[in-house]
C-alpha cells in the first residue's frame, strides 16, 4: 500500500522529516526510560525504515534510534530493535548501517520483510517486554484492521505496554478524496483508503464538504477516534507542515494507553517544535514564503510566535484547567489528566507551564498546594479547605 520514496527523499532531510525526526528522538527515551528500566528491555521497531542514513550522512530514523540505543543502553537500558524495508535499493543501504552498530554491540537487525507480515516475528521478540512501533510509509501505510489487530489480542493490556507512532499523511487523504467528486472517480484507489481508514465513513464527510481543510481535519479526528475506540489506546497527534506556515502534510499520531505517555509526547512535541523553528532551513522556508516565493501554502501569519509569549497566553487558561479539575475531584494528579490540564494547549507548550500555573493558584490562595517537587507529572493539587 505504501509506495516508495525515491533518490532525491534521501539527498539530505526535510523539513518535515526534521520535525520528525526531532520528536522521535526526544520522545522514544523517554517511553524506554519509563518501561525500559521496569523490565528487561524494549523492543522498536522501524516498519518503513528508508535507508537509515541521507546521502550527507545526517542520521535518518534508523540511525536516530540505533544512536539512542548505543547511548541508553550504556545506562542499563537495553533495546532489541527491529528495522523493515522493502525496496531493495534503500534496503541495501539501510544493512550496513544496522550492521555498524550491531558490530559495536547493539542488538539490532534488518530485514528486508514487508512492515506488516513481518511483525510476526517482532511481535514474538516483545513478548512480555514494552514495544514500540514506529510506522512511517510514505503516503497510505498499514490497513486499519492490521493495524488494530497488532494493538490488541496479547498487545492490548498496560502492562508490557504497547505505543505506536504513526505517520497519518494527509497528502494521500486529499489526493485519494479528490475522487469522489471526480467525473472519473477510480474506485480502487478509494477503496485503499477505505482499508486504511477502516470503512468508508470518509466518504460521506468529503461528500457533504468536498476536499476542504475542515472535511480532512473532520477525517482525521474520526481516525483517532476510532483507532481509540478499536484499541482501547489514548490516541493524540501532532501536525508537520513541509515549512512553517504550511498546511499539514502529516499528522504524527500516537497510541498509548499511559496517560503519561501523552503528556510526554505533548510536552516533546512542543520542544521539537521550537528546535525545528529555530533552524536555518525553517527560517529561510518561512522567509521566502513571506516574499510569496512559494505560493503553495495558506499563510496563517508571516512569522512564528516565539513559545514563551505561547506560553504567557497558556498559563492562564491552564491554571483554570486545574482549578476546575480541582474543584471536580477534590485531589488530583496532573499527570493523569494531560488532556484536561493542556487543553487546547496539549503538544504546543512544554509541561513547565503546569508548575507555574499552580504556583500561580497557589500565590492567589485557590489551592494549598504550591506546585514544587519533581516529576512534573506527579504534582497533586488540592481544592483550598472552605
Ligand atoms: C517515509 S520513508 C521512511 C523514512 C524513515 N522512516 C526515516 O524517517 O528516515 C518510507 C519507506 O518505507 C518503505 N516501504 C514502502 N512500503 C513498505 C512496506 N510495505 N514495508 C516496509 N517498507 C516499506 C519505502 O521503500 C521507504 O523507504
Amino acid at each position: 500500500m505504501a509506495t516508495g520514496a525515491g533518490d532525491r527523499y534521501w539527498d539530505k532531510q526535510s523539513l518535515p522529516s526534521a520535525l520528525k525526526h526531532e520528536l522521535l528522538q526526544r520522545y522514544l527515551p523517554i517511553f524506554a526510560g519509563k518501561t525500559g528500566s521496569k523490565s528487561n528491555g524494549v523492543v522498536y521497531l522501524d516498519g518503513y525504515a528508508g535507508r537509515g542514513r541521507y546521502d550527507d550522512g545526517q542520521p535518518g530514523s534508523a540511525e536516530l534510534i540505533l544512536k539512542i540505543a548505543e547511548d541508553q543502553g550504556s545506562r542499563g537500558i537495553s533495546y532489541r530493535l527491529f528495522f523493515h524495508e522493502t525496496d531493495s535499493k534503500s534496503y541495501a543501504a539501510l544493512k550496513p548501517v544496522v550492521d555498524e552498530y550491531r558490530a559495536r554491540g547493539v542488538p539490532a537487525e534488518a530485514s528486508p520483510d514487508e512492515a506488516i507480515s513481518g511483525l510476526s516475528k517482532v511481535l514474538a521478540a516483545a513478548q512480555g517486554l514494552p514495544l514500540f512501533l514506529f510506522l512511517d510509509p510514505c503516503g497510505l501505510g498499514i490497513p486499519f484492521s492490521d493495524l488494530t489487530k497488532v494493538l490488541s489480542g496479547p498487545r492490548s493490556g498496560r502492562w508490557p505496554p504497547t505505543e505506536v507512532l504513526l505517520n497519518f499523511s494527509l497528502e494521500a487523504v486529499r489526493r485519494i478524496a479528490g475522487h469522489v467528486h471526480s467525473s472519473t472517480p477510480n474506485e480502487k484507489t478509494m477503496q485503499r483508503l477505505d482499508a486504511a481508514l477502516g470503512g468508508d465513513w470518509w466518504r460521506d464527510i468529503i461528500r457533504e464538504r468536498r476536499v476542504t481543510d475542515d472535511a480532512v481535519r473532520e477525517i482525521v479526528q474520526e481516525f483517532m477516534n476510532r483507532l481509540g475506540e478499536a484499541t482501547q489506546m489514548q490516541v493524540c497527534a501532532i501536525p508537520v507542515t513541509r515549512a512553517p506556515l504550511h498546511k499539514p502534510v502529516y499528522h504524527l499520531v500516537l497510541g498509548t494507553r499511559s496517560s503519561i505517555g501523552v503528556w510526554y509526547f505533548g510536552d516533546c512535541a512542543a520542544r521539537a517544535e521550537q528546535k525545528w523553528w529555530e533552524t536555518r532551513e525553517a527560517q529561510e522556508a518561512a522567509r521566502d514564503e513571506a516574499a510569496g516565493i512559494d505560493a503553495l501554502f495558506e499563510i496563517s501569519g508571516l512569522s512564528h510566535p516565539d513559545i514563551e509569549k505561547v506560553e504567557a497566553e497558556a498559563l492562564p487558561v491552564i491554571a483554570e484547567n486545574i482549578a476546575r479539575l480541582a474543584e471536580q475531584y477534590g485531589r488530583f494528579k496532573v499527570g493523569d489528566y494531560p488532556g484536561e490540564v493542556f487543553g487546547r494547549y496539549l503538544g504546543v507548550v512544554r509541561e513547565t507551564v503546569v508548575r507555574a500555573a499552580i504556583k500561580r493558584l497557589h500565590a492567589d490562595g485557590r489551592t494549598p498546594s504550591d506546585g514544587k517537587g519533581s516529576p512534573i507529572t506527579g504534582l497533586v493539587v488540592t481544592r483550598p479547605q472552605r
